[in-house]
């Protein structure tokens, strides 16, 4: 109903602009004095998360997104190889599992039936399991050694949207945490890493603020074919994530590259006119990564593509090269997902209300997929 909807258009509209609550409160009672204790690992007792020698993240969809996103702040901080698999997959593959191994299980719904039976099936060959859930008491996180909660409140619109800021934020606090107990980070360092997570929710709040440029710009593609998304390093899984929901809200064939593959094949589909968002890295971060993105936004260009990029408040270099700048405030580089996939999401939903779509029960998908 209108009022379940809160004044927003749809369940979608009102999720989305939930999204620095969903952080913060994700974030709640898990920073005391600035410093980073998840309670719900306790459980596991400071010696066994010494122990991990990898991580195996299973989920499916935006959910394996968020879990690809976190891999790189995981590896980064926690010094623990970290693989993603979507559920499916490695439940039925044969996965090599041991005592070393903690399996982290990402749902929404926590009733996903891929992710249940792969998250049973780990934990039958032995392994831990710790569930991100935003649903308590739902089945993944009761079958699960841990939970760690995502407090997003109730997501209704089929499309994922806070769930996915929320999760990747359960993640990082994970992340920092075993940073701290495996002694990875110092103590100034994870303090850096806190006051970032910090100030994500009023960043987001700014990215909202553009909501409805982006809008326009959806109502202008309206017509669009085609989208191809591009990003590197945290902003591939952006990328991913732009053209999912860009396929189940619009009904537009989309694809999210990581950039540095295009010339490995996908540059091939640039035609005149071919819409390309491009998630552009912060020219602070990681030396190689800004200018090589920048060349391939080149080209792109040259060859016709219509280029929306989102990019970092005061990055100028795209400016000579993009058709359209989104901006994005500074964050440290591994933070920049959360607020780059604000205007995608933003996208895909202001393009289907432009084709007069429902929103928020796109056609053939279920809020949660509780078959195999
Ligand atoms: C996202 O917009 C989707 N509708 C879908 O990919 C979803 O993220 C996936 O089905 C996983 O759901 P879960 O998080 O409830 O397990």
């Amino acid at each position: 109903s209108a009022a379940e909807k809160g004044g927003w258009s749809s369940f979608m509209a009102k999720e989305v602009a939930e999204q620095p609550d969903a952080v913060a409160n994700t974030i709640r009672g898990r920073i005391v004095d600035g410093v980073v204790s998840v309670p719900e690992l306790d459980e596991f007792g400071d010696d066994a998360l010494r122990a991990i020698r990898r991580i195996t993240v299973i989920a499916c969809g935006t959910a394996a997104y968020a879990g690809m996103v976190a891999k790189y702040a995981i590896e980064q901080w926690a010094r623990i190889p970290v693989e993603v698999e979507l559920s499916h997959e490695f439940r039925y593959r044969d996965p090599v599992i041991d005592d070393g191994t903690l399996v982290v299980s990402i749902s929404q719904s926590g009733e996903t039936m891929d992710t249940l039976m792969a998250v049973k099936y780990a934990r039958e060959q032995g392994a831990k399991a710790i569930s991100v859930c935003n649903t308590q008491g739902a089945t993944i996180p009761r079958e699960s050694d841990a939970a760690v909660y995502t407090h997003a409140g109730p997501e209704v619109a089929v499309a994922s949207t806070k769930a996915f800021v929320a999760q990747i934020t359960a993640l990082y606090l994970f992340g920092l945490h075993l940073a701290r107990v495996r002694g990875t980070l110092s103590e100034s360092q994870l303090a850096a890493q806190v006051a970032e997570l910090q100030a994500i929710p009023e960043k987001i709040a700014t990215v909202l603020e553009q909501a409805d440029r982006v809008g326009e710009l959806a109502h202008w593609m309206s017509d669009t074919r085609s989208v191809l998304f591009l990003g590197r390093h945290v902003g591939y899984p952006i990328a991913l994530e732009g053209a999912l929901k860009l396929k189940e809200l619009a009904y537009i064939h989309a694809e999210g590259f990581a950039a540095g593959e295009l010339k490995h094949g996908p540059i091939a589909l640039i035609e005149p006119g071919q819409p390309v968002f491009v998630v552009v890295p912060s020219p602070r971060g990681s030396a190689a990564l800004h200018p090589k993105v920048v060349s391939n936004i080149q080209e792109i260009r040259a060859r016709g593509a219509r280029v929306i990029a989102i990019a970092e408040a005061g990055d100028a270099a795209v400016l000579p090269f993009a058709d359209e700048v989104i901006r994005i405030p500074l964050a440290a580089p591994l933070f920049e997902p959360l607020l780059a996939v604000v205007p995608l999401q933003i996208f895909a939903m202001e393009l289907s209300q432009a084709k007069g779509l429902d929103v928020d029960q796109p056609r053939n998908l279920a809020k949660s997929v509780t078959v195999e």
